[in-house]
């Protein structure tokens, strides 16, 4: 049994394979953190300690004992305005305008089964896999009722939380902040480890003491963001790669969020993950409720490597769903470094028969088809396809281009409008705006009101048109600005940026339920909203606009801490790199690229037969290893952020076959050799270098290394597949 509770002392446990969970109801109902960590046997409440201590007060009921402060204890869902002054999880006005709640315990149930959530993204799990812990609190004089879930997946040794908070009264109250989940540590130094970046150069990894007062990362961009990635590690101190105690909290959600770290007063440690207070003040009437998302939580005692691999498991096995969960992911040519907005229909035929010739499996057409689009100026919104620029019908287009024995996909951006469209001279009232004010403009778009079903109702509408026009297999979902005036007029004001997002699930969802067969790839403008809540609806996102072959090995690094490989789209693109301007050579952008759902980005009509020759190669390669990079277990073998040789690998489950991929960032004269280390192989199996032929033991490869070639190249890259003899 995953979840234990035991009436007598009132503790829950919560076990998985490797880790423990407690909490207890104390005397006066107060619902009490206990443990989390590596798994334990005992009841874990001799951790608590009461002491008299000044300015941390006292509830009521506890009389004369000055030793009892929830400002001092451990807690699991900490309330504004009961007496503990650290940061809150959850943070709601009454009616009267006081900021208080005050939660007692009220009962529980233990379910089969991992709940879900109403118009929420969520990890799923086989009922005899998974089961539930429903804790019901409730503040007495509001009549708020809150439902804390927890979802134990034991074997995955994932443990999930979501809230549920019911206006049970017969007065409006107003939620103002909300977490799904709050971590309280009574001992501990720990680091913060969280992923911030921008606009094409996302997920740099930044380590840092969790020291006195808070820190806080999140998003008020409507979206996820480039800025801050929804997850986060705390590792003890001396955590590396390989060993030592760390925490992983992944937010299933891709709108605005706020995760804080705090050390209090008397050196204990609180994690919060959740709804911020910006841009949020939820307004609950009698008989309504509030849904948190979920945040899913891992702890690893062998470092991060081990914790990244359970987030991978977990997303991929319990988060991503559909067709493509499982199947191998097309090669795709996106036409937008090939052409951006200037091509017509000849030369989306042309990249076809390119497509072709490759070998590659589908062509993307990019920005640009539909309405009056020549550049990001106008057009958003009308998803009529342009015929006069493509010279024919999308039928007839995705019908010559499958006639090369390539398959069709197609972009489209729906949560966005440009005020030069048909759609906005008709509906100007359609877009988040505040009355009064001049919309603030981002690539001179604006954003529709996804909040309301009208609007996605026609929305949805005009893409299943263009959906039902041709054969079309894969669709990329982008989005390409922050939301910033919110405000509706249909919705109360404080609802808007939450009821948005729901609003793009709502959407996504009923895209999935007409459209098994298509393949969703999420996008925002590259990776602004590559969060665990998209990877529910899109099981694959563009990870970023940048496709530097350098700078993408430090994006794919951060992003590998939580998201599998399944999950990352990497493409090949031509050099000088658009972005950087830099040049790598295309074996080098090939390795890279080939750490994910590979794909190209670029003119095949401007490569030399050469390269054309190492494309085909680069194709056929990554068609062998497509099944072991999908599905088999990463490791991060150095860190592009401080090491010269950036080298990572794949091992198939049962470590018969593993990919190992090198990049050199550096070269001098008379060069120092790199030795690369391996992981996850089997000590003593021997395993051949299927291209050089010569036979290595596992541990000789993990403990010893392998040295790289020296050669007179820059950014020389190498790929050592290794194949076990049995
Ligand atoms: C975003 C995407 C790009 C491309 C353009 C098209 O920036 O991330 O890949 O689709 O939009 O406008």
């Amino acid at each position: 049994m995953a979840i234990r509770f035991q009436r007598e002392n009132r503790i829950f446990t919560l076990d998985t394979a490797h880790t423990s969970y407690q909490m207890k109801v104390d005397a006066y109902g107060f619902l009490l953190h206990l443990y989390y960590g590596g798994r334990v046997y005992g009841n874990m409440d001799y951790l608590l300690t009461c002491y008299d201590r000044g300015f941390s007060g006292n509830p009521a009921d506890v009389g004369n004992d000055r030793t009892y402060s929830l400002d001092a204890l451990p807690q699991e869902y900490p309330v504004m305005g009961v007496g503990d002054f650290r940061n809150s999880a959850l943070i709601v006005r009454n009616a009267d305008g006081s900021e208080c709640c005050d939660l007692r315990y009220i009962g529980h149930e233990i379910k089969k089964g991992k709940y879900g959530l109403p118009g929420l993204p969520a990890v799923y799990a086989d009922a005899a896999k998974a089961q539930t812990l429903e804790i019901y609190l409730e503040d007495k004089v509001s009549g708020l009722r809150v439902t804390l879930l927890y979802g134990v997946l034991e074997d995955a040794d994932i443990i999930t939380r979501s809230v549920v908070i019911e206006n049970r009264g017969n007065r409006s109250v107003t939620v103002e902040k909300a977490a799904s989940a709050c971590l309280d540590f009574v001992t501990g130094n720990f680091d913060i480890i969280s992923f911030y970046g921008r606009h094409t150069m996302e997920r740099n990894l930044q380590r840092q003491e969790i020291g006195h007062g808070t820190y806080a990362i999140g998003s008020r961009r409507g979206a996820s963001s480039h800025q801050y990635n929804p997850a986060v590690i705390l590792a003890e101190r001396r955590a590396t790669e390989e060993s030592g105690s760390c925490y992983g909290l992944v937010f299933v959600y891709s709108g605005n969020f706020l995760c804080e770290t705090e050390k209090d007063q008397y050196d204990q440690t609180r994690v919060l993950m959740g709804l911020p207070s910006d841009l949020f003040h939820y307004p609950l009437e009698p008989g309504e409720n509030l849904t948190v998302p979920e945040t899913i939580m891992c702890y690893s005692a062998q470092g991060l490597g081990t914790l990244s691999a359970c987030f991978h498991d977990c997303i991929r096995e319990h988060l991503c769903r559909g067709k493509f969960k499982e199947a191998p992911r097309p090669i795709l040519l996106n036409s937008w470094e090939a052409a951006y907005f200037t091509f017509d229909g000849q030369t989306i035929l042309k990249l076809a028969k390119s497509t072709a010739e490759l070998g590659i499996d589908m062509l993307v057409m990019d920005d640009g088809w539909f309405g009056k689009r020549e550049d990001d100026n106008s057009g958003l919104g009308d998803w009529q396809v342009n015929e006069k620029k493509l010279g024919c019908t999308l039928r007839e287009l995705t019908q010559k281009v499958n006639a090369e024995g390539v398959k069709f996909g197609i972009w489209i951006e729906p949560e966005m409008v440009s005020e030069d469209s048909e759609l906005y001279r008709k509906h100007p009232d359609w877009v988040l705006r505040i009355p009064g004010r001049e919309p603030v403009r981002s690539r001179n778009q604006l954003v529709l009101d996804f909040s309301r079903k009208d609007v996605r109702d026609y929305i949805f509408e005009q893409i299943c048109v263009m959906l039902d026009q041709g054969n079309i297999e894969y669709v990329k979902w982008d989005m390409n600005r922050s939301v910033v005036d919110v405000f509706s007029g249909e919705i109360p004001q404080g609802k808007v940026t939450y009821q948005y997002v729901l609003g793009v699930y709502d959407f996504l969802e009923r895209l999935l339920e007409k459209y098994p067969n298509i393949l969703i790839e999420g996008c925002c403008g590259g990776g602004g909203r590559f969060d665990a809540g998209m990877l529910y609806y899109t099981p694959q996102i563009w990870c970023s606009d940048n496709t530097d072959a350098l700078d993408r090995l430090r994006i794919q690094y951060g992003t590998s801490f939580f998201y599998p490989a399944s999950t990352v789209c990497s493409h090949v693109s031509a050099v000088p790199n658009h972005q950087t301007g830099r040049s790598v050579s295309l074996h080098t952008r090939g390795v890279v690229a080939m750490a994910g759902a590979f794909g190209y980005e670029l003119d095949p009509e401007k490569l030399s037969e050469e390269e054309k020759e190492a494309v085909r190669e680069q194709v056929r390669q990554y068609k062998g290893w497509e099944k072991l990079i999908r599905e088999g277990t990463y490791y991060r073998l150095t860190n592009p952020f401080t090491e010269t040789s950036v080298a990572w690998m794949f091992v198939s489950e049962k470590k018969e076959r593993a990919l190992v991929s090198v990049v050199l960032l550096e070269m001098h004269g008379n060069m120092t050799v790199s030795y690369v280390k391996m992981r996850g192989l089997d000590d003593t199996a021997v395993y051949r270098d299927a291209e050089s032929g010569r036979r290595y033991y596992g541990a000789d490869l993990m403990e010893a290394g392998l040295p790289m070639p020296v050669e007179l190249k820059e950014y020389p890259a190498y790929q050592i597949e290794l194949v076990r003899e049995d």
